[in-house]
């Protein structure tokens, strides 16, 4: 319950509707009280008709207008306590979606602030489920549970009231077997929470195996594994519809036992009540009245059971998200921001081990690239290359070593400045669904937008384009066209110069195109790039041949530098893969 405590603070800040919503619970109840009154009354009245038509006297017209009376008064506060209902769930849910909305921004920045560290720690399942399940968990908190608690705890003051004035002795005894009913409900509640959850997993298994089947189905089919994968799928299915069904028995109980506390309420009225009145301590109409209380008084005390188990998911849920939101990043950006950017990067003997796999990817690597020089890197596959360049937009940091930017260590830049200064094309194209040209403009401001074209043409994806249905404003991704695996690399690189960068990173994005695209490609970054410092990884000595400097990783160390001339001579691992990839070609 403590882990609620931290929704106080926006409690406060909507306390106008709060309180309004309070209002409009209290006038509710009124509304929904005034009929039992109006109902002891015509009773009451028609009674004491009877005995007077026992003693003689007739007033059937009398009566008949004060029934219809009656009858319309009822009516009238059916239809007020309905306008009131109304405006409680206008004010009370809809303050509820307000801080669901406050809080899912909350937590949506925290994911923005988290380092690359938490992001490998988590799987996207947990991710999603924060922003989604236990925001929504905590607002039923803040909406419904509230408002029903507001209702119930009116509705029983004021009709418990009402009812002791009455008679407190026909109040304890029908009011008896109530409490045993909201335990009952909160027990079933309980259990309709655990059975729910059950179903909420395996409905999340069942669509995480059939999303995989989906962007896998050219897997599936080439490899014929279709029988395979269709009885998996009614494997899950199954399961699902098994916990479905212990969903439904559970929740079948619920009105079964509400309808037989209220029987057991009633009669205990009944006979109770006759009793009472025969002993002349109540009247006929008391007994009906308090049939309605009765009533009127079940839903309110099953759903203390209900708001209950509500609020115990809600405290769940909000510690996992307290404990979320109380996650520090494992490094904070520094405060340099320099007048003008050279694009000079030193490595100086940095070592760095993945924190979740313990692989040692970098030892003691040390290499400068110079302000407007190009910087090859060559290597095996799992050499350590991608590592450089996630240390240089500091992902993570080295464990020992230090990385200058012009001069400045890392740790004392201005991150969101220095990546301005970047631009960086990873390994891994990732494209947005969304069009070709917002693709590549991602990192631009809306008066640069003109560029798209440009970088384009010097990512050699521009006649690729053109050839697309709608041109620059092709929908790519899920529902779009498909890219192949070169044309991604392109418009990626096409978003890195887009940018006008100060320093371009490259890595490894020329893998998926043919040798002469490369060279074409590479004539034109030399071009955009020849005033700027680039970094270029690569598998194939073609990509980096140009570079001013060249050094080949192995194993997280380096083994050779020089440039092209120098390592072609020097007969070590790079005259080696000259040999190599000539022959290949
Ligand atoms: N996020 C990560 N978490 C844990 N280990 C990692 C991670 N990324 C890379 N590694 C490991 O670090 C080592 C170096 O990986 P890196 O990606 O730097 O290689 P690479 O030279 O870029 O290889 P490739 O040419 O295949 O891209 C590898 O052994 C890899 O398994
Ligand atoms: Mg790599």
């Amino acid at each position: 319950m403590q882990a609620l405590k931290y929704l106080n603070k926006y409690l406060i800040k909507y306390k106008g509707l709060l309180g309004v919503g309070a209002l409009f619970v209290i006038i509710s109840v009124v509304f929904k009280l005034f009929p039992a009154l109006l109902i002891r009354n015509s009773f009451d009245t028609i009674a004491e008709v009877i005995e007077n038509y026992k003693s003689g006297q007739v007033q059937n017209e009398l009566v008949r207008w004060e029934l219809i009376k009656y009858g319309l008064y009822i009516i009238a506060s059916a239809i007020l306590q309905g306008i009131f209902m109304y405006f409680m769930r206008q004010t009370i849910v809809v303050m509820s979606r307000h801080i669901e909305y406050d809080l899912k921004n909350i937590v949506f920045d925290q994911y923005q602030r988290l380092t690359q560290r938490f992001f490998k720690q988590n799987n996207t399942g947990d991710l999603m489920n924060r922003i989604s399940e236990d925001v929504g968990k905590v607002r039923m908190y803040v909406g419904p549970a509230i408002m029903y608690a507001l209702n119930t705890g009116f509705t029983i003051i004021f009709v418990i009231s009402i009812m002791i004035s009455v008679s407190p002795k026909l109040t304890l005894l029908t009011l008896a077997p109530l409490p045993l009913l909201a335990f009952l409900i909160y027990k079933v509640a309980n259990l309709i929470n655990v059975k729910s959850l059950a179903v909420q997993q395996q409905l999340s298994a069942l669509s995480t195996f059939s999303q995989e089947s989906f962007s896998g189905m050219r897997v599936i089919k080439s490899y014929h594994k279709l029988n395979w994968f269709g009885n998996q799928f009614k494997e899950e299915a199954l399961k699902y519809r098994s916990v479905n069904e212990e969903l439904f028995r559970v929740n079948a109980t619920f009105q079964p036992i509400m309808i037989l506390m209220v029987g057991i309420s009633t009669l205990l009225t009944i006979f109770v009540g006759g009793q009472l009145y025969f002993a002349g301590e109540i009247t006929a109409g008391n007994i009906t009245e308090f049939i309605y209380y009765v009533n009127l008084l079940t839903w309110p005390i099953a759903s203390i059971g209900w708001v209950t188990s509500l609020v115990q998911s809600a405290a769940a849920s909000m510690e996992r998200l307290n404990e979320f939101l109380s996650i520090e990043p494992d490094f904070k950006s520094g405060e340099y921001i320099p007048d003008s950017f050279k694009g000079n990067i030193e490595f100086r003997n940095v070592s760095f081990t993945y924190p979740n796999s313990g692989i040692e990817a970098l030892k003691n690597v040390s290499f400068t690239l110079a302000s407007g020089k190009s910087l090859g890197i060559l290597g095996k596959t799992g050499a350590g290359k991608s590592t450089i360049t996630s240390l240089i937009v500091r992902q993570y940091d080295p464990n020992s070593g230090e990385i200058l930017i012009d001069g400045i260590d890392l740790k004392q830049w201005h991150l969101p400045t220095l990546k301005s200064f970047l631009g960086w094309v990873p390994q891994e194209a990732f494209l947005f669904s969304d069009s070709i040209s917002r693709n590549i403009s991602f990192g631009l401001n809306k008066t640069e937008a003109k560029n798209i074209q440009h970088a384009a043409i010097a990512a050699g994806v521009h006649e690729n384009i053109i050839e697309f249905p709608n041109a620059y404003e092709t929908q790519v991704g899920e529902r779009g066209v498909t890219l192949s695996g070169g044309q991604k690399q392109r418009i990626s690189i096409a978003r890195a110069l887009a940018k006008k960068p100060k320093l371009m990173i490259f890595d490894d994005c020329l893998s998926a195109v043919d040798t002469e695209t490369e060279e074409l490609i590479l004539g034109n970054i030399k071009q955009a790039t020849s005033s700027i410092s680039s970094l270029i990884i690569a598998h194939r000595v073609s990509s980096v041949k140009h570079c001013d400097q060249i050094i080949c990783l192995e194993n997280g160390s380096i083994i050779e530098k020089g440039n092209h001339a120098e390592l072609e001579d020097a007969g070590g691992h790079y005259s080696e893969l000259i040999a190599l990839q000539l022959d290949v070609s």
